[in-house]
């Protein structure tokens, strides 16, 4: 067998036309959906993720901002920014790219963000939103996921059981949340499982999201199985590579996402669906 590919570009340019629709609706109305992207220090990796969210934003008519600080921008000062976007009414989602520099507290930062603006999830009151089931924003990494899994008409996964490598506040565990809320029987393994072949073994849907090569191969996947790989690695010839041996597993999922062109291009285009539910909301 051959694995039908879940392709992440497709299914975000189709996502992005609707989003892009309705900007132009609110727009219309006089309230364009607005993004402030906020990054601090020189990380290459941060530089080039904020570029592509603010350049996204202008491809479906979002109004966004870009502030870069300086690496010795304080945490009060961090914290004031964040307190005046909160009072913006031109601007309906903040981020703030992580990681940030090691005298400032993630934690603090991120709950400094009004939850009606935290269109990245990461606030607690949306991570509890999730696990109780309320209105709040998903994580957009693990809820492109399950958009791809929506596409290949798995949105409700009543009866199968979904196993997902890695338990990180960003990925793994709103992950698990959201397959427990469609209904799957869900498994979270991590560096301390003793047999994770013996578990993703018996997964209808594996999502590997550990941040390392080959976590996944083909001996450890159940013929048809739909894997979903979250991993963004570099190989020894430098190219891109997910966390799951692509190649080997091909011949045995039933659909997998490819990396570059999987769930990548989703993690942005769910930023933009967030941001405008943001904006929707704010005129109700
Ligand atoms: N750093 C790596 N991924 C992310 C993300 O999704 N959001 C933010 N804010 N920072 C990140």
């Amino acid at each position: 067998m051959t694995a039908q590919l879940i392709d992440g570009n497709a299914l975000s340019q189709q996502l992005r036309g609707e989003v892009a629709r309705r900007a132009a609706d609110l727009t219309a109305k006089g309230r364009q959906p607005g993004l402030a992207v906020i990054l601090v220090g020189e990380n290459p990796a941060s530089q080039v993720y904020v570029r592509n969210k603010v350049k996204s934003c202008g491809d479906v008519g979002f109004h966004s901002v870009l502030e870069k600080y300086d690496a010795s921008l304080t945490e009060a000062e961090l914290l004031a920014r964040i307190e005046a976007l909160n009072q913006d009414p031109s601007i309906h989602g903040i981020l703030v790219q992580l990681p940030l520099p090691a005298h400032i507290d993630d934690h603090k930062v991120i709950e400094a963000i009004s939850p009606a603006k935290d269109v990245d999830g990461f606030h607690v009151a949306s991570a509890g939103a999730l696990m109780v089931g309320e209105v709040g924003f998903k994580a957009c990494t693990p809820y492109g996921c399950m958009k791809m899994l929506e596409s290949i008409g798995m949105a409700d996964l009543r009866g199968k059981h979904a196993v997902v490598i890695g338990r990180s506040n960003i990925v793994g565990k709103p992950m698990a949340m959201m397959l427990l809320a469609a209904n799957a029987t869900v498994t979270v393994c991590h560096s301390g499982t003793a047999d994770l072949a013996h578990h993703t073994r018996q997964a209808d849907v594996i999502v590997a999201a550990v941040g390392k090569r080959n976590v996944l191969t083909a001996d450890m996947v159940k013929p048809g199985a739909v894997v979903i790989d979250v991993g963004m690695n570099r190989n020894d010839e430098g190219k891109l590579c997910g966390d799951v041996d692509f190649a080997g597993i091909r011949d045995v999922a039933g659909w997998i996402t490819p990396v570059p062109g999987g769930v990548g291009p989703m993690t942005i285009t769910m930023l933009l669906v967030n941001t405008l539910e943001a904006a929707e909301r704010a005129g109700l």
